[in-house]
This record gives C-alpha cells, sequence and structure tokens, in this order.
C-alpha cells in the first residue's frame, strides 16, 4: 500500500477535553507519524473556507460555529494508507453509530461536537493539508 499524507482536525470538544495525547496514542498504534502540527483558533473566516464544500447544508452555520468555539490541534500523519486508516480509526460521523474503540466512540458526544475531522479521499487531503500547511516543507520519518 502507498505511503499517504492525510489531513487530521482534533476538534474543540476534545481539545476542551484534554485528550490530544490519548487521540496521538490512537494514530502512533496504528502506525501513522505525526509529520506536521499546530494548534490554533480558528476565525470564522478560516472555518467557512475550509468548510466551504458544506456551505448549502442545513448545518453549516452550526457546524463553523462550534469549529471556532475554541482552540484545535491539526495535524498531519503519514503512513501506509493513511487517509483510509485514519477515517477507520476515527469511525462515523455520528459518535451513536461509530464502531466500539473508535475515537469518536470514545471521545465524541454528538454528531455536532464529533472530536475529529479527517481527509476523505487523496485530492481532498492535499487541498486541507495545503489549506493548513501553505508553502511548508513537511518532512517525512
Ligand atoms: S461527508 O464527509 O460529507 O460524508 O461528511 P458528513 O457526514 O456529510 O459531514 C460533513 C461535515 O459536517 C459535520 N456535520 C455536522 N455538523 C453539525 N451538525 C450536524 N448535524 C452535522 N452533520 C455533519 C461532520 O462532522 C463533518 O465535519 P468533518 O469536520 O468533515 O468531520
Amino acid at each position: 500500500m502507498a505511503i499517504e499524507r492525510t489531513l487530521s482536525i482534533i476538534k474543540p470538544d476534545a481539545v476542551a477535553k484534554n485528550v490530544i495525547g490519548q487521540i496521538y496514542a490512537r494514530f502512533e498504534g496504528a502506525g501513522l507519524k505525526v509529520v506536521a502540527a499546530r494548534m490554533m483558533q480558528l476565525s470564522q473566516a478560516e472555518a467557512e473556507a475550509f468548510y466551504a464544500v458544506h456551505k448549502a447544508r442545513p448545518f453549516f452555520g452550526d457546524l463553523v460555529k462550534f469549529m471556532i468555539s475554541g482552540p484545535v490541534m491539526v495535524q498531519v500523519l503519514e503512513g501506509e494508507g493513511a487517509i483510509a486508516k485514519n477515517r477507520e480509526l476515527m469511525g462515523a460521523t455520528d459518535p451513536k453509530k461509530a464502531d466500539k474503540g473508535t475515537i469518536r466512540a470514545d471521545f465524541a458526544d454528538s454528531i455536532d461536537a464529533n472530536a475529529v475531522h479527517g481527509s476523505d479521499a487523496a485530492e481532498t487531503a492535499a487541498v486541507e493539508v495545503a489549506f493548513f500547511f501553505p508553502g511548508m516543507q513537511i518532512c517525512s520519518r
């Protein structure tokens, strides 16, 4: 399987719960390496731009409001099949439907506050990595 990079966000609810380390342990346990990371407070304009693809969805306003409600931890994960592997670790969007042992099943409270984001395909991963780490040289490990 090819070595890939994917964009991961630990959302404000999980940052507030102080479980960044526990989530990083899930990544590392699955063989994913953190190759770039930054903690940041998203502005409304940044959140709207990042989620622009969902602009027409009824929850768009709530999603943006939630994503700017506190700091987020943003990272690039690298590893074999990193995009699918990270989505598997995350579990379903709605934590009530997420498989046991996934990040969302263990750390998320609701579909609105669902702990993590992960790129869903190679094309979106490239766009999302560039969104948060523009023009940066990211070290492979
Ligand atoms: S996807 O990737 O399009 O299949 O995902 P989807 O389930 O449609 O959700 C897209 C993002 O919107 C978030 N979401 C919501 N936020 C607030 N309220 C409701 N009801 C809601 N439903 C979905 C969901 O967590 C996805 O955010 P990210 O950050 O991509 O995980």
